[in-house]
């Protein structure tokens, strides 16, 4: 507040053009004493923020206002504060799909995949901390909601489809990301199926493809699939994103180190009409980030 800068902290604050937020903490007469509180006046005036101190035992022994807040509370104040500088989806309806559909048997068993639904979860978080209005359609995951997200929870490939065709209408974009499956039995046994000697088969038959559906009908939408392959990563994804009328491919390849299920990290390549742009290894935040970047830098939404 008095403009002294005799260390490292405040040297670089005197020299900071960021937000900065302070969250004092220090026994309960010297916070309370008005030259503190003046002190915290005159930086709150000046756009400081101040993450007020809790109320407790305090270092001293004493009871009172001056402890430190948790750093849990801090760094929450703190994603905050980095959040709010860059709303630029406001006003803007996104759908995700995520996760992995679940193909019903019987009462008891299904067909599904290995999808976690981490990087679908992350792109939904990016999107509403960007300002967005966001429709999360889920398969089954453990993941918490993202905040801010409107969650629905669906289990088939058919329920999804309805619950996204539904939400894409009037809205802005998709970014599809769930693993659907491309098959369903073709007859759903209301009793469980019992054993008996000798092989079983079970027919499947065709789910319908979401993204395939939405593609040639979107009109001003942007639209961005994702391809997963284990082999010609780009040559496969390219002719997805033709054939699926998309603006947009992430593509990764299920085989390399530190990309696909479950994993918090994944290795994408972009694939968009002008060309593809590959990647490094980046968590999944990350990569949700870098795809709300391209998606912004080749279409403002
Ligand atoms: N997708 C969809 N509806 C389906 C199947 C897939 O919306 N019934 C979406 C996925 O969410 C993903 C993209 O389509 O964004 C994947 O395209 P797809 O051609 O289905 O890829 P694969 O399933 O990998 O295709 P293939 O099995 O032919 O490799």
């Amino acid at each position: 507040a008095s403009g002294i800068a005799d260390n490292l902290l405040l040297t670089t604050y005197l020299s900071a053009r960021c937000p900065v937020a302070v969250a004092p903490a220090m026994d309960l007469d010297m916070y309370a004493h008005e030259a503190t509180q003046q002190n915290l006046r005159t930086l709150a005036r000046r756009g400081v923020h101040i993450v007020e101190p809790g109320e407790g035992e305090l270092a001293s022994g004493l009871q009172g206002k001056g402890r430190m807040a948790e750093p849990d509370a801090i760094a929450a104040f703190v994603g905050g504060l980095l959040r709010e500088k860059k709303k630029s989806l406001a006003g803007k309806r996104l759908i995700v799909t995520a996760g992995a559909t679940i193909e019903a048997i019987d009462p008891v068993r299904f067909i599904s995949n290995h999808s976690s639904g981490k990087m679908g979860y992350a792109i939904a978080g990016e999107l509403a901390d960007r300002g967005a209005c966001v429709t999360l359609v889920t398969g089954r995951t453990e993941l918490p909601t993202p905040a801010g997200v409107e969650r629905v929870d669906v289990l088939s490939a058919a329920e999804m489809y309805d619950a996204a065709v539904r939400a894409f209408e009037g809205s802005d974009g998709a970014v599809m990301c769930a693993a659907v499956a491309d098959y369903t039995p073709a007859d759903y046994h209301d009793d469980k199926v019992k054993k008996k000697d000798g092989d079983l088969s079970i027919p499947v038959e065709r789910t319908p493809d979401i993204l395939g559906t939405i593609g040639p009908q979107k009109t001003h939408q942007f639209l961005c699939g994702f391809s997963m392959e284990t082999k010609d990563l780009v040559e496969n994804s390219s002719a997805k994103l033709a054939k699926k009328n998309l603006d947009m491919v992430v593509a990764n390849n299920l085989k390399g180190a530190g990309a696909g299920f479950g994993v918090d990290t994944n290795v994408v390549t972009f694939i968009t009409p002008d060309g593809t742009r590959e990647l490094p290894l980046m968590s999944k935040a990350d990569v949700a980030d870098a795809i709300l970047d391209e998606i912004l830098k080749r279409r403002s939404l």
